[in-house]
């Protein structure tokens, strides 16, 4: 009796393995500084146990992750998990001054959380100051035991992080950058996975993807550049995207690839061509006047078999301000929206919110020019506390932040157009409050104030749908009715075109304080982001769970 009981659960989690618990996954991060060379000259930098970019964080779906960061520099770290949900584990989410304090120099924290309902590619990075310019690396969330992808199965897994390279301390270019007021300088190259390849007046060295003929790979591709959105390309292969942000995607083929600071797109590539070597590249998107890295970096493609002098098959750039290239392979996005993996579209909306975002200009009497550039949303330039807001939250602090985040701009105006007007900005620790499951709906607003820009705008804790989005402003009245509310790509970090809006909607469905801002490091730096204060539940696991007794204290 008793072992057909057994035997009966067993059956039953082999079928249903959504009832069979996931595995412990432990990992340990020492942050230590590392001597590196690239572009022919050598510089220390922080790194994650030594490498540029850090290790992969492999589990699968339902797993838990146990890692240990232990801080060996002389800076205050955190490290975020992009795009992991954290469902009642904000404790766990990284952003400094937002979830936690930082850890110090010396001390160490346990960061453990459950990958719940997410399976792709995504990426953690540090989440303090302009660390993560090197502080990064993949995540890789696999199906669960027994259930596979929603497309073949290909040969071969394979990682490829985007980066940039700075010849300066980018811990220098930041801090003199927010006293002079004056925008940072720009990188020196991108780089693909590590390495920028060819660079003028060096012999550089340059990633090189081994494949064999007639076998499939499976790219994951994720941007961890400090401040450039890139272009992605592979001379004479075209590639299917299939999941992006750890959300599936209808299968779409294109031989470009759009990615923002803070995506993943994990692509399909066919070694379908002549054996050879083909490069692969990476060159900036920017659309406006504003100053980018227009290095463009390579590797190869290299065929088992090529003959060690042949030539490599080259590819054309897309043009930097190529604005129609990103819209195509931004409309191509759907979710994958099939029965396994539905697309939950909130179809009502409880809190419909207008957020504009840009850059701007306030006046500052010790700035070299008697201003400082500004980000802001709503006219409000974000400014971290000195604790933590989930912790004020948590322990009811008051003091730390108030909950009147404007949902609106406080006065409507052309936001695309030419004006002079709210050009200054108010400095504040403001939230947004939202009761526990309640459905939300931002139009992220582009401005135009200084200049128009293209922002990628990510958000903790949740996955949102992009329902739309268009050129110029936002008109409520017309531009909901071409919304797509079947399958729209389900993501983390969207971006919201130049002179033009993006609407999202996401549920609050998990409780905790969720920082929202535009990936560009340098727009986070002046102000550009804010934090949802999302309330808990009625029922017990509607709540944050404890925080871990080796929380960082500031
Ligand atoms: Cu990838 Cu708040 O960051």
């Amino acid at each position: 009796m008793a072992y057909r009981v057994v035997a009966a659960v067993l059956v039953a989690a082999w079928l249903f393995p959504a009832l069979a618990e996931g595995a412990v996954r432990h990992y340990k991060f020492s942050v230590v500084m590392k001597n590196m060379t690239r572009l022919c000259a050598t510089k220390p930098i922080v790194t994650v146990n030594g490498t540029f970019p850090g290790p992969p964080l492999y589990a699968r779906e339902d797993d838990t992750v146990i890692l240990r960061v232990v801080n060996h520099v002389q800076y205050n770290v955190t490290i975020h998990w992009h795009g992991v949900k954290q469902l009642r584990t904000g404790w766990s989410d990284g952003p400094a001054y937002v979830t936690q304090c930082p850890i110090q120099p010396g001390q160490s924290f346990i960061y453990n959380f459950t990958l719940t309902g997410q399976r792709g590619t995504l990426l953690w990075h540090a989440h303090i100051s302009w660390l993560r310019a090197t502080v990064h690396g993949a995540i890789v969330i696999l199906p669960k035991l027994g259930v596979p992808y929603p497309f073949p199965k290909p040969h071969k897994d394979v990682i490829i992080v985007l980066g940039e390279w700075w010849k300066s301390d980018t811990e220098v270019v930041i801090n003199q950058a927010m006293q002079s007021g004056l925008a940072p300088n720009v990188s020196d190259s991108h780089t693909i996975n590590g390495y920028p390849g060819p660079f003028p007046n060096c012999t550089s060295q340059g990633y090189t993807l081994h494949v064999e003929a007639g076998k499939t790979y499976k790219l994951r591709i994720i941007n961890a550049a400090v401040n450039d959105e890139l272009f992605f390309k592979i001379a004479g292969h075209n590639l299917t995207v299939v999941e992006v942000d750890a959300s599936y995607t209808k299968p779409f083929t294109t031989d470009t690839i759009f990615i923002g600071p803070g995506q993943t797109t994990t692509a399909i590539l066919t070694a379908d061509q002549p054996v050879g070597k083909y490069l692969i590249a990476i060159s900036p998107f920017m659309d406006t006047v504003v100053a980018v890295d227009n290095f463009t970096a390579s590797g190869f493609l290299r065929y088992k078999g090529t003959h060690a002098f042949s030539a490599t098959a080259l590819t054309a750039m897309p043009p930097q301000n190529a604005t129609p290239v990103t819209n195509t392979f931004t409309e191509s996005l759907r979710s994958l929206n099939s029965k396994q993996y539905p697309a939950a579209v909130p179809l009502t909306v409880d809190h419909s919110l207008l957020f504009a975002i840009g850059v701007g200009i306030n006046p500052c009497a010790t700035c070299v020019n008697g201003s400082r550039a500004v980000a802001d949303i709503n006219n409000v330039s974000f400014v971290l506390p000195t604790t933590a807001l989930l912790q004020a939250h948590y322990y009811n602090i008051s003091g730390i932040f108030t909950d009147d985040f404007p949902g609106n701009p406080p006065i409507p105006y052309n936001y695309t157009g030419n004006t002079t007007t709210n050009f200054q900005t108010t400095n504040g620790t403001k939230v947004y409050r939202l009761a526990f499951n309640s459905t939300v709906q931002v139009v992220l607003q582009g401005t135009a104030l200084l200049a128009p820009e293209s922002h990628p705008v990510h958000l903790h804790g949740y996955n949102f749908f992009v329902v739309g989005r268009g050129v110029g402003n936002y008109d409520p009245l017309k531009d909901p009715k071409k919304f797509n509310l079947v399958d729209p790509s389900e993501r983390n970090t969207v971006s919201v075109p130049t002179g033009g809006w993006t609407a999202i909607r996401f549920r609050a469905d998990n409780p905790g304080v969720w920082f929202l801002h535009c990936h560009l490091e340098v727009h986070t730096t002046w102000g550009l982001k804010m934090a949802f204060l999302v309330d808990n539940g009625k029922e017990p696991n509607q709540s944050i769970l404890p925080p871990p007794s080796d929380l960082p204290q500031c």
